[in-house]
């Protein structure tokens, strides 16, 4: 393990020089309910000088589905599904096809879950679960402690005084109703931010650390394992992906809690990494960065799951072909990155189809093109980020 990782006074130093060299970014787009700093470079003027340099075809033999070109390397390809796979047929039908797992993308939130406080309703999450069942799939929970997705009554009913119980039966509630159905559990989303955060850790201020401090989290996962002692306990995070100024200090930080988290016992098994990509920062992925990181992780004895893939194309000033070239280049590159590492045994992309993405709403493009972020488009037709990603499963080494 490259104990140089950790989170010493040179590297609090060096993030605090990251955090000026950033000065210039400007806040430019939601992540969900978080802001994400987007750097002018997210925003190329046109892809045309690099249209050359993009393969043109994705070549893939077969027609077979992704979750079988997964499962043939012993990986598991799958997604999150939003609430209109109840109602939409053709999106049912291509998600089944194509999909060996099923995460909720929101309907295990505490929003979806908890309309008051005394009250659980598991109505929708159960019909998520009942879909993966009946479709051979595994099924994911996401997510048990995040700041966002709260429902309204949070801010006045939960405090300083009774934090720990809310948390304590909110997580035992919950992984006992799908105990023995659950691949795995997000248990903790989204704790660190060590770009903006003031605190040596780059914890992120939540609620949950303002009321309980730094070991809510040890608390979350010994809850979880009590409630379910079987299922895979995983910490999610996002910002992991790039030679930025925003993710270089995340992953030191990450890492850094992963380790706090297993010299102190917490049944910790998996990190998430969301990689919510982008066509216009491929020249800033660097492979050897990211290998360095998924082999420090490995390295505490953890697994890995992608857990939230899409590459955006807001930012891509070109025609349709291009940016789907932009995009399928950069899934393939990161994917034959990520799936070298053994202990990566997951890829969940964040929707199926260009259709249902979060990114329509959170990060619109300029000129009201619709975005192409993922591997179906929107009449669920396979694109060349389809192609990418089988491709790169099939090269994947077996597991
Ligand atoms: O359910 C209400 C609906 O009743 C209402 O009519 C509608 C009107 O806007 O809002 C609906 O709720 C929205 C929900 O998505 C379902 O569409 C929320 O406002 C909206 O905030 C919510 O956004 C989700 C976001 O997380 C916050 O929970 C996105 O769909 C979801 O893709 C996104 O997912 C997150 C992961 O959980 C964590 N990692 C980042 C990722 C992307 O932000």
């Amino acid at each position: 393990m490259n104990r140089g990782r950790y989170l010493t006074r040179r590297h609090v130093l060096w993030m605090s020089l990251s955090c000026l060299g950033c000065a210039g970014t400007t806040i430019a787009h939601s992540e969900g309910c978080s802001t994400s700093l987007t750097s002018s470079s997210d925003r190329s003027p046109t892809a045309n000088s690099l249209n050359s340099e993009l393969p043109e075809r994705f070549p893939v033999s077969g027609r077979s589905p992704l979750r079988s070109r997964a499962s043939a390397r012993g990986l598991i390809y799958g997604a999150a599904a939003s609430s209109k796979l109840v109602s939409d047929e053709r999106y049912a039908a291509a998600f089944a096809r194509e999909c060996g797992i099923l995460v909720p993308e929101n309907a295990l939130k505490w929003q979806a879950l908890r309309p008051s406080p005394e009250v659980y309703d598991f109505a929708d999450s159960d019909w998520f679960a009942e879909f993966a069942r009946d479709h051979d799939m595994l099924f994911r929970g996401h997510t048990l402690v995040w700041d966002k997705a709260l429902p309204d009554w949070f801010e006045e009913k939960v405090n300083r005084r009774n934090a720990e119980q809310f948390l304590v039966e909110h997580i035992t509630t919950v992984v006992r109703h799908y105990a023995g159905q659950m691949h795995s559990w997000d248990v903790v989303n989204e704790a660190v931010a060590a770009e903006r955060s003031d605190r040596h850790d780059g914890l992120h201020s939540s609620p949950w650390l303002q009321f309980l401090g730094k070991d809510y989290i040890d608390l979350a996962f010994q809850v979880a394992a009590e409630a379910d002692p079987e299922t895979m306990l995983v910490y999610n995070d996002r910002w992991l992906d790039y030679d930025i100024s925003r993710d270089n200090p995340q992953r030191i930080a990450v890492l850094n809690l992963l380790e706090y988290l297993k010299a102190k016992g917490t049944p910790v098994h998996a990190l998430g990494i969301q990689a919510h990509l982008n066509a216009s920062r491929y020249e800033q992925f660097n492979p050897e960065q990211v290998r360095g990181f998924l082999r420090d992780v490995a390295s505490l004895g953890l697994k890995i799951l992608i857990t939230e893939l899409d590459v955006r194309d807001s930012y891509v000033q070109d025609t349709i072909e291009v940016r789907d070239r932009m995009v399928a280049r950069m899934y393939e590159e990161y994917l034959s990155v990520v799936l070298d590492e053994p202990a990566v045994i997951a890829v969940l992309t964040w929707g199926l189809s260009d259709r249902y993405t979060w990114l329509s709403n959170f990060a619109p493009r300029d000129d009201g093109a619709d975005l192409r972020p993922l591997p179906l488009d929107r009449n669920f037709n396979r694109k060349l980020a389809w192609n990418a990603i089988a491709r790169a499963l099939e090269r994947a080494p077996r597991r």
